[in-house]
């Protein structure tokens, strides 16, 4: 069970207990009345530090489906960290208001830190170009529903690898599953970093290697997960202008993939994909984004001790 925990990177889940989570998403999925009221009179708090669109409403609109509330602020001037305070009492003073947190931040660690004076779970939404395990969650969901497996699978990461947390995230957790094989695109300067390789991919047994073209990797690929150049983590603009746009997927490539490649991304998209892709049923992008919503009702429900079956015909929980 999951009640309780708190999930601060991609290991915080055991492979059982993925499964048990995607088992209840699908669930959801299919019969989404019967959770209706499943967190009725809980309270979700969204402490988002760094802006985001996607991650905070996906969350907000979880909790609002579970018959539970939200509460929070979408940026750190709306915060009293503007007046100081420390990350440690805000979360301490969040805790007592809410019974679970999901907080986003710039700082590598913050949600780890935050997990260790809270009273209630926190689920990391993204600190700094660390982890981003809720994101991971919504990609193996969508690789699970549509490739009906999570191993044996050569993926495609692509883009900006050295600052993209989602990248992390998923490198970690698809290394778990067995014999998945990694391609990673990526210009020398975005390249993954070391402590992935060593300390993820290698210990795993897991394959990869290295290229610098996609269009030399694409015919290869079950799974391309592209990736924006992530402008916010650059230390000047001159490197980013200049690296920004070094891989667009368009309907040439696409030309070049198999027919059961699967194109994700975690959104926002910039111009690394050409909208001319977006009718190629290959493309799998916005459809991720309504497993996002549908495993974080899972998790919420799983962390709060409401992730249950519904009891037929008993009414109610
Ligand atoms: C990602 C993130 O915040 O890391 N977005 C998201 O959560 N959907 C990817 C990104 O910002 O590029």
């Amino acid at each position: 069970m999951l009640e309780g925990r708190h999930v601060i990177e991609p290991g915080s889940l055991s492979v059982e207990e993925l499964d048990r989570l995607f088992d209840l998403a699908e669930a959801i999925v299919r019969n989404p009345d019967d959770y209706m009221d499943a967190c009725r009179g809980k309270i979700l708090a969204t402490l988002f530090f760094e802006p985001s669109t996607r991650t905070r409403l996906s969350f907000e609109a979880a909790m609002q489906r579970l018959g539970g509330t939200t509460l929070g602020f979408a940026e750190p001037n709306a915060s009293s960290t503007s007046k100081g305070e420390s990350l440690s009492d805000t979360i301490r003073t969040v805790s007592a208001y809410a019974d679970v947190i999901a907080m986003r931040n710039p700082k590598e660690g913050a949600a780890l830190l935050a997990s260790q004076v809270s009273d209630v779970p926190v689920i990391n939404a993204g600190d700094g170009g660390h982890h981003h395990p809720t994101q991971t969650l919504t990609d193996l969901m969508t690789i699970r529903s549509i490739k009906g497996k999570t191993g044996g699978l050569t993926i495609g990461l692509c883009g900006d690898l050295k600052f993209g947390r989602t990248v992390h995230s998923l490198a970690k957790a698809m290394a778990r599953y067995p014999r998945n094989r990694f391609v990673l695109i990526s210009p020398p300067e975005l390249e993954i970093p070391d402590y992935i390789i060593s300390r993820v991919f290698k210990p795993a047994g897991a394959q990869f290697s290295q290229v610098r073209r996609l269009e030399d990797a694409i015919g290869d690929l079950d799974i391309l997960y592209m990736t924006r150049v992530q402008k916010e983590r650059f230390f000047n603009e001159q490197d980013y202008v200049r690296l920004k746009d070094s891989y667009i997927l368009d309907a040439d490539k696409m030309r070049l993939a198999r027919d059961d490649l699967t194109v994700l991304h975690p959104l926002p998209r910039v111009n690394e994909i050409a909208t001319e892709v977006d009718a190629d049923p290959r493309a799998a992008y916005f459809r991720q984004v309504k497993f996002g919503m549908y495993v974080r009702m899972a998790l919420i429900a799983q962390l709060l001790g409401r992730g249950a079956a519904p009891k037929k015909g008993g009414g109610g929980r």
